[in-house]
């Protein structure tokens, strides 16, 4: 009777191994060699991918402000939504060098932190205008640091080479245009309101921004 018990026991075991409807979630088993991003470079480009979800969250909340109709400056408010969808794209474009990388195999949740912004209300666009410029000056920051860390040879002798092309090219390019752009208006916008007062403000919003 034992031997029996264990011989059913043994068949159910065997069978149930081998069950081809039974749900595997065994990953497949690639060679890992191609994975040769140092840990400290991939979690700076992590870290980046949040500054720059943070920017877009901020330049979201500006849109929004201008929208409302007790402000009503369409032209505000479309230059930061664009702002917005821009700094998601960056945000986007990381993501994808990750997974081209073959790095975004966890922690999804993580790299999508999305957080409110720290300010929401801004008593003139000058003042907006201006705080956007100190947030792309962090960015840039932020994007040397990643660019220091990812070709520090002598952390654990990986230069990524091809990720600091990306960003030297890419990101830096981009964030110095649009630093001028935003330190250009900024100028414009002082000189109307110090002429005209608020309707210099209205004035920019119709004839630059609109
Ligand atoms: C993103 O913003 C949140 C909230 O202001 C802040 O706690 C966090 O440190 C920021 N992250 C980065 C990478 O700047
Ligand atoms: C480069 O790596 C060395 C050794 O780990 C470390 O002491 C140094 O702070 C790193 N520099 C940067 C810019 O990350
Ligand atoms: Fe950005």
């Amino acid at each position: 009777m034992k031997l029996f018990i264990a011989s059913v026991l043994y068949l159910v075991a065997v069978t149930s191994a081998q069950n081809p409807n039974k749900c595997s979630l065994r990953s497949a088993d690639i060679p890992r060699d191609f994975l040769d991003m140092s840990i400290g470079c991939k979690k700076e480009v992590r870290r980046q991918i949040q500054e720059e979800i943070n920017a877009s969250m901020q330049y979201l909340a500006m849109g929004a402000h201008f929208s409302q109709s007790t402000i009503n400056l369409p032209g505000f408010a479309e230059f930061f939504f664009k702002a917005a969808a821009e700094e998601r794209e960056h945000a986007t474009k990381l993501i994808e060098y990750l997974l081209m990388r073959g790095q975004l195999t966890d922690d999804v949740s993580t790299l999508i932190e999305v957080k409110s912004p720290p300010t929401v209300s801004w008593e003139r666009g000058l003042d907006a205008l201006k705080q956007a410029l100190r947030t792309e000056a962090k960015v840039t920051k932020s994007i040397k640091q990643v660019i220091a860390s990812c070709e520090n040879d002598s952390h654990d002798h990986t230069n990524d080479y091809h990720l600091v092309d990306f960003l030297t090219g890419d990101f830096l390019q981009e964030q110095y245009s649009g630093q001028r752009d935003l330190a250009g208006k900024i100028s414009t916008l002082e000189g109307l309101v110090r002429q005209q007062g608020s309707f210099g403000e209205f004035l920019f919003d119709k004839t630059i921004l609109g």
